[in-house]
This record gives structure tokens, C-alpha cells and sequence, in this order.
């Protein structure tokens, strides 16, 4: 299977951390393998970003972004008659795993040593995992450590999921280290025996599967006898130009630069803006912490261009998305550009004030958008009673009055969503809206065929007059985008698509691709309204999204429409409104 973006579709999570997560219906039996896959087990190279390890980066083994090799089995059944329909579980699973790190990629058995899950309060021994190692893959019992809920049990990935007890794949550089348990961490297979609900209890799932993950730099570090990832022919490149046009930077700079650079790329080309929330705020910290060391360590080339040029060149063979080179440029300058500015004002506020609070923290992250970890990087002194617990309370204190404000302001989806509540004072009027209601879908999709997928709906407000379509992007449209998109609405009004809705669990809509409000809290059992498909039966819908309608039966009905106008409602928001001609 492909990777899946690094821009999950899974509302609960900012970015996708584990190859399973686009896996994650297929282990609950909320969508069927079989009949999608043509088989119950699959392998991909996954793009993964992680903050968790951020603090880490820089040491010879941790990064944010990495591709992470797996192999899965959503059911250890059994209809093994059927092709494709047999899973596997622990027995197969850890001889495959062995198989491949020895026979396979030559590793010598030495130097390996595992883990497995030692039991706690809740959830038992796994003593099946020790013995198939013990017993089947003849490895000592003193190589076989057993460890804790910490160490050897994964997931789930966001608020709920499968989630189980793992075995973990261990590869030191000596024979030597591996009996004293020293080496590298390179693949961790778990075992979804359970699912983990919102409170966190763990419910047995009925079928159990197989899950693993397996860090592509940590192997290749492994196989190509290196002492770090950043070493290894992933990295080796872009280290060596930030060295060329830095003077004697501390190592770990350098690594962290290399691993930001690489991870800002990648997170560019798949859509993601910087901006002040959720995962555009993750963005913007590693895109400012690359800046804020090229002030500090006295860099003077551009990084970014370089980076973009060296990750291009190294990965656009199998990632095209980061070929897109200019499109990447033109973010990371626009982003360097403003912090330019906001670094500039923020220094001269930092001036004033001998030690700095979480309440000026905020203020000064609000008014000059520097974030909070930079003040440690620019003025360590000033900060150094701040807990970074105490600067969130009061990001969190923001963030809640600033959503009320935005609920206000929108009102949600506007009129139709959950409620079927049309406030319109006549059939005709009803009638308008409707036809605008739709067009809104057709509009959001071809905004995002011109734009990119970072353009995604805010917000909508409809009247028998007009449609408002608030979505997020950074900039002004210019006169041939808003002319593209417009003509692009109208192309399928003409082509008379079919519009229709089904009802299915939300795991499920959330698979088929559906756009929908990360924000908003769905039922179990959503409506999808789809349009199209556009090349008759069988193709891909040209629209599909949540939504609770009324639509019109087909495109035609609408008529034509037109952009009326376009405008800014604050900082990486835009407004189109839309009118029916
Ligand atoms: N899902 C297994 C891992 O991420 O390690």
C-alpha cells in the first residue's frame, strides 16, 4: 500500500505518526480488507512525524520525520480458502521479522537481541512471544528481555484504536553490546489484541492482527555499519551541504537542521501550511527553530532553497510530491519573510523586560508570533524560571475564548448541517439556497485542485442571496485563480452530475476521503454527499464531503454562478462569496 499523506484523515491526531493509522478500520472490522486490498495483509513506507522525540533530536537515533516500514495482518482468521483471506499472527509474524533482519538483509544473529511484554495489573504475560523466540527461534533465554506497559505496549494512535503488547527487534554494532543490551531499537511488532476506548479502558477485540513498524533510518544505519542516521545515504547528503556552508557548527546543530529541513519538506508537500494552531503550529516551530540557528550560528546561505534542492533530489524518485520545488519555496520564503518582521519587533519588546513571565510569553508569541521555545534559544536568562506547563495554561486559556468567538462569527456550517433547519421564508428562497448549498461543495473542490489540499473549509453561511465560503489559505487569489476556479464550478454544473448521499459509520466516510470539519464532533452514523462520478459509473466522485444537505439532485440545477467577491477574515483565512446568475 502507498503511504498515506502525513496529513491524517483521523480528526484526533495533528499529523500521522504509525504506518497503521491509515489501517486503523481495517483492524475493527469497520472496513474489509478482502474486498479493499484483495488480501488481509499488506505492507507500506509510511511517512511518519512525530513530536514525541523532538527533545531527542540531534543523538544518534531520533527524528520528527522518518519512514517507517510495515507489514500487517488485519485478521488472524482464517478464511483460508478464500485467496488473500488468511492472516497471521505471533508464530508468523516474528519468524518473518527474524527471517527478513538475518537471511534477508544478512545481519548476523550475534548481534540481535528482543523484548517482549512482561505483564502488568491489566493485561498478562506475553509468554507465547517469549517461547516461539525461545523455542522456535532458538534465541537465549538471557537475550529475551521482558519489559513493561512503557517499553512494550503500543497505541493506539489518537484518542481511541487497536492497540496491544509488542515484541521489539534489537541490532547492536558487537555481538558483545547485544548480550549487555545495548544496541538500536529497529522494528517493533505488535500484537492488536485490544481496544483502547476513549476513557482508556481496553476492550478484547474479536479479532486480533498484527501491526509493525520498523524505522528505515535506524535499519539502514544498521546495515550500511554507520554510527548515526544522520550518516546514513537518507541523510548523508543534505548533512554535508549544511556543513559546506556553515563554519564549525556543533554537530548536533547540524543534525537538527538536517532532520528539520528534511521534516518541513515533507510536511509542505503534503499540504500543510505554518500557522498558529495544531499542526500548521508544529510547522511553524521547526520552520522558526531553522531560522532562529541561522541567526544564532551565524549561517549565512539560505537553507531552505539548498534543503529543498538536496531532498528533492534524494527522495522525488519515490515521493514526486517533493519535486514540487517552487511550490515549497514559495512557503518556506513567505514564512521567513514574516519572521523576519516578527523577530525584528519581538527583540526590541524582549528589550524591556528583565525576566519574562508565562502571561508575557504568551503576549509576546501573540503580538510578534515568536513561539515559546525560541525565547530559550534567544534569551535563555530571561525565561529561566518559565515552565512551559505555565505558558500552555495560557495558550489554552486563548484558545478556548478564541473558539467561542469563531463559532459565533460562522455559526458552524451554517444553516443546514445537523439541524435541517432552513431560515428561509419561502419555497423560492429554500429553493436558492439549495442551489448555493451545492455549489459550495463543487467550490471547495476546485478550490482545492487550484490551490492545493491546504485550502479547506472554515466555515459557510448561506442566504438566498449569496453563499460565504471561509477556508483556509495564506494568501490573496489572484484574478486567473479565481477565473479557474469559477469556470471549474460551472464545468460541472453543465455536466449534469448526479448528487446523492449514503449513510455509513464514520470510520468508514472518513475512508472514503470525504472532506470534513476536523473540528466538529460527528455521530457514529454520518451522511457523505457525493457528486459525480464524473466519468460515469465506477470512477471517483468529483465531491465528497459530511454533510447532513438539503442538495439538488443534479448539477444542472443549479444554473451558473459566479464569484462575486473575495476577502480576508484574519490571519491564514480567506472568504468567497458566490452568487447564483
Ligand atoms: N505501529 C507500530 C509502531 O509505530 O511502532
Amino acid at each position: 500500500m502507498p503511504s498515506s499523506s502525513l496529513i491524517p484523515s483521523d480528526s484526533s491526531v495533528l499529523l500521522t505518526t504509525a504506518g497503521m493509522q491509515q489501517f486503523k478500520p481495517y483492524y475493527t472490522g469497520k472496513a474489509d480488507a478482502l474486498k479493499d486490498f484483495g488480501s488481509v495483509n499488506v505492507t507500506s513506507a509510511q511517512k511518519c512525524f512525530r513530536t514525541s522525540d523532538i527533545e531527542s533530536v540531534g543523538d544518534d537515533t531520533h527524528l520528527t520525520f522518518f519512514e517507517m516500514l510495515g507489514n500487517f495482518s488485519f485478521t488472524v482468521s482464517s478464511e483460508a480458502s478464500s485467496e488473500g483471506g488468511a492472516g497471521y499472527f505471533k508464530k508468523e509474524a516474528i519468524k518473518l521479522a527474524y527471517e527478513f533482519v538475518v537471511d534477508i538483509l544478512g545481519v548476523s544473529p550475534e548481534r540481535i537481541y528482543v523484548t517482549v511484554f512482561g505483564g502488568d495489573h491489566e493485561v498478562p504475560e506475553d509468554k507465547e512471544s517469549f517461547n516461539i523466540w525461545h523455542k522456535d527461534m532458538g534465541i537465549s533465554a538471557h537475550r529475551i528481555k521482558k519489559c513493561g506497559r512503557g517499553d512494550n505496549f503500543w497505541g493506539p494512535t489518537g484518542a481511541e484504536g487497536p492497540c496491544g503488547p509488542t515484541t521489539e527487534i534489537y541490532v547492536a554494532s558487537t555481538a558483545a553490546l547485544a548480550n549487555d543490551s545495548k544496541g538500536v531499537e529497529i522494528w517493533n511488532i505488535v500484537f492488536n489484541e485490544y481496544y483502547s476506548k476513549i476513557d482508556k479502558t481496553l476492550d478484547k477485540l474479536s479479532q486480533p492482527g498484527v501491526d509493525t513498524g520498523m524505522g528505515l533510518e535506524r535499519l539502514a544505519t544498521v546495515l550500511q555499519g554507520v554510527p548515526n542516521v544522520f550518516e546514513t545515504d537518507l541523510f548523508h547528503p543534505l548533512v554535508s551541504k549544511i556543513r559546506e556552508v556553515s563554519d564549525n557548527i556543533d554537530e548536533r546543530i547540524v543534525r537538527i537542521l538536517a532532520d528539520h529541513l528534511r521534516a518541513v519538506i515533507f510536511l509542505v508537500a503534503d499540504g500543510l501550511l505554518p500557522s498558529n494552531k495544531e499542526a500548521g503550529y508544529i510547522l511553524r516551530r521547526l520552520l522558526r527553530r531553522i531560522l532562529v540557528y541561522e541567526i544564532k550560528y551565524d549561517i549565512h546561505a539560505d537553507l531552505f532553497p539548498l534543503a529543498i534542492e538536496v531532498v528533492g533530489n534524494n527522495f522525488g524518485g519515490d515521493y514526486p510530491e517533493v519535486n514540487n520545488k517552487k511550490l515549497i519555496a514559495g512557503v518556506l520564503s513567505e514564512e521567513k519573510s514574516k519572521f523576519e518582521k516578527a523577530l525584528a519587533n519581538g527583540l526590541k519588546e524582549i528589550e524591556k523586560y528583565k525576566e519574562i513571565t508565562a502571561k508575557d510569553a504568551f503576549y509576546i508569541y501573540e503580538t510578534f508570533g515568536l513561539p515559546f521555545e525560541l525565547l530559550g534559544e534567544l534569551v535563555p536568562v530571561k525565561v529561566k524560571n518559565l515552565k512551559k506547563e505555565d505558558f500552555e495554561q495560557e495558550f489554552k486559556k486563548h484558545q478556548e475564548i478564541s473558539r467561542a468567538g469563531l463559532e459565533k462569527k460562522f455559526g458552524g456550517h451554517g444553516l443546514v448541517m445537523d439541524t435541517g433547519e432552513l431560515k428561509v421564508s419561502s419555497e423560492e428562497e429554500m429553493e436558492k439556497v439549495i442551489r448555493l448549498h451545492t455549489a459550495t461543495h463543487l467550490l471547495q473542490r476546485a478550490l482545492r485542485d487550484a490551490l492545493g489540499p491546504s485550502a479547506h473549509q472554515m466555515g459557510s453561511d448561506i442566504t438566498a442571496e449569496r453563499a460565504r465560503f471561509d477556508f483556509s489559505f495564506n494568501r490573496k487569489l489572484t484574478e486567473e485563480e479565481i477565473k479557474k476556479i469559477e469556470d471549474a464550478v460551472n464545468e460541472v454544473i453543465g455536466k449534469d452530475l448526479p448528487v446523492y448521499f449514503k449513510e455509513m459509520p464514520k470510520e468508514e466516510a472518513i475512508m472514503t476521503g470525504a472532506l470534513f470539519f476536523f473540528k466538529e464532533k460527528y455521530p457514529d452514523v454520518v451522511k457523505v454527499y457525493f457528486v459525480g462520478p464524473a466519468g460515469g459509473a465506477g470512477g471517483e466522485p468529483y465531491s465528497a464531503e459530511f454533510c447532513g444537505g438539503p442538495h439538488v439532485a443534479n448539477t444542472f440545477k443549479i444554473g451558473k454562478i459566479k464569484i462575486s467577491k473575495q476577502e480576508s477574515v484574519g490571519s491564514g483565512v480567506r472568504r468567497i462569496r458566490i452568487s447564483l446568475v
